[in-house]
This record gives C-alpha cells, structure tokens and sequence, in this order.
C-alpha cells in the first residue's frame, strides 16, 4: 500500500513470501518421500530455510522488505498524528521490548507448532519406520551345488527368514550353468511376477518323482526339476517371460527380479533380490543390468521410472 501524505488509513506491512517458501519446502519434502529422496533433501532445505526466515520475521517484527524512503509530508499538509499507521502494532508497554500481541502471536504459532510435531511425528514414524529398519538381507543357504544338476532347471522353495516359519518361504527358479571360467555360475530367478506380483509358474513339467529335500540351517528347501521349455507363465494375466526372465508378452512392466548368490564352502547362498528390465545373452554368458528392487508393476527405466514411489529396503 502507497504511502500518501494526509493518508490516515492504517499502514499494513508487505506481504511476507516466507511462509510461501515454508508451503513450498513441505509440498517438495512430501512429494519426495513419495519419488525421490533427492527431491526430498531439497524440499526439507527449502522448509528449514524459509521457515527459519518466516519465524525471524515473525520474531522481529515486519517483514525485511526494502520499500521507497519515506517522503517527507509537504510543508502545507496536515500534521499526522504520530501514531498513525501503526494502528496495527500497539506501543509497547514502558519497559517492554516487543508489544504483548507480538509475543502471544509468537508463543501461538510456537506452541501450535510443538503440538502439531508431536501428534502427528509419531504416527508418520509408526507408519513409514518399519518398512526401513531391520531390512537387512537374510542369507539363504540353499545346500551343496552338487544338488543342482548342470543345465537342468529346478524349482526351489526355502524359508527367507526361518525367525518367521512358512509365511516366509519362497520360490525361486534356478538353473546351474556349470563352470563360467573357474567359477561356478547359477541363473536364480524369483517367481513374483513384475505385473502385480503374482507367482510366476513354470512354463513346462515339473518331475515330482525328482523331488528332493535338503535340510539346511535355513530349514528345508524343497528342489523340483522342471523343463520351462516355454519360458515362464504368469496365471493371474497372462505375463509371459522366456528362460532368462525377459518379459515377452502380457502386462508385465520389465523382466522377473533376480537373486544375488555367493559360493561359499562349496554351497549355494541366496542373498537379496534385485530388478532388471531385460536381460542380453542366456546361460552364464547372460549380461545383466542391475537396478535396486522395484515394486510390482514399476519400470525400471525411461522416464516412467521416476513416477513410483520410492521402494523400502528389502
Ligand atoms: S500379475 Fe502376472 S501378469 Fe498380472
């Protein structure tokens, strides 16, 4: 608002564009809990910066705002009494440094900022903690590579978490590539489809009569030899994936996650699963591009990648 010479209205101050700084650090930090923990760190930085500028101001008064100087009243107009235009900001009281309203005005917004932190922090923390904390990767151990016939494809089902029993067991479609130099190399697809996480069947016989159980510290894994000689077949809406996993028709967004695994001690260890959006090569010559684990449905590149929500640790 100008200010005129003779113009009694009350002066209001300018309007203030850290709280709109403030509005915008929260809607960035939320939404980037949500895609990106980039966007997040910036959303949490714009929100302490211009909410720290927003509670000096509101601490020292009006906005810092550089406006034109004052003009002088012209010789001939009528004398403004001194308190005009601070209509809104009583005197203080003699021997106070801000004026009571100021201080109720601060303690208001403090206390109205302690009371919103401490209800709503712990349901957020009760809400989004759990999916991050004791996530690390539970070993596998799947038993002696012997028991993996070479070039055949077994279906194997252990227990990821023995703390748990049954409700953790899970499915895994494994095929020994045999020696890949001096080393052992195993191809170890999971069965969650990347569609909507349905379990991925074998596209061909399983040999029941074949089964075989090992009795590790993991509890039993079950081992049934299958031929997928049609890939990998999805019930629920027709996925379709060949023998590395690659997707090859139906709804599925990307190729079926993989397990890492290690050799140790002569025996097949699974360790935690990861994406891929397709595979180049088959067998041990199979190059594999590695991405974190996504969810069902999510892509893994290109620029729909970044429209999901971020994946808790698994
Ligand atoms: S869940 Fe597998 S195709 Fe839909």
């Amino acid at each position: 608002m100008e200010e005129r010479p003779g113009d009694d209205r009350p002066q209001l101050p300018p309007p203030s564009l850290w709280p709109v700084g403030f509005a915008v650090g929260i809607v960035c930090l939320l939404v980037g809990v949500v895609i990106s923990w980039v966007v997040a760190a910036v959303g949490a930085v714009l929100a302490l910066v211009f909410g720290f500028l927003w509670a000096r101001e509101v601490a020292t008064g009006s906005p810092q705002v550089a406006g034109p100087p004052a003009e002088e009243p012209a010789p001939d107009a009528p004398a403004v009494p001194a308190n005009v235009g601070e209509a809104a900001m009583p005197e203080p009281e003699p021997g106070e440094r801000f004026p009571r309203s100021k201080f109720l005005e601060g303690a208001t917004l403090g206390l109205g900022g302690v009371i919103g932190g401490i209800v709503t922090l712990p349901a957020v923390g009760f809400a989004l903690l759990p999916a991050f904390v004791d996530q690390e990767a539970h070993e596998v151990d799947l038993g002696p590579i012997g028991d993996f016939e070479e070039n055949k494809w077994s279906v194997v089902t252990f227990l990821q978490d023995p703390g748990q029993g049954e409700i953790s067991r899970r499915t895994a479609f494994i095929r020994n590539n045999g020696l890949l130099g001096d080393k052992p190399s195993f191809t170890v697809i999971s069965n969650r489809c990347a569609h909507l996480g349905c379990p991925v069947q074998s596209g061909g016989p399983l040999f029941d009569e074949d089964k075989q159980e090992i009795k590790t510290k993991n509890g039993d894994v079950l081992v049934t030899p299958t031929l997928p000689a049609a890939g990998f077949i999805c019930p629920c809406h027709g996925g379709s994936y060949d023998q590395e996993g690659n997707r090859t028709a139906g709804p599925p967004t990307r190729g079926l996650d993989r397990y890492e695994f290690l050799i140790r001690d002569g025996r097949l260890v699974l360790g935690n699963t990861y994406s891929v959006a397709r595979v180049e090569g088959s067998g041990k010559s199979a190059r594999i591009k590695r991405y974190e684990l996504a969810g069902p449905g999510q892509h893994v590149t290109g620029l729909e990648s970044w429209l999901y929500p971020i994946q808790a640790p698994h």
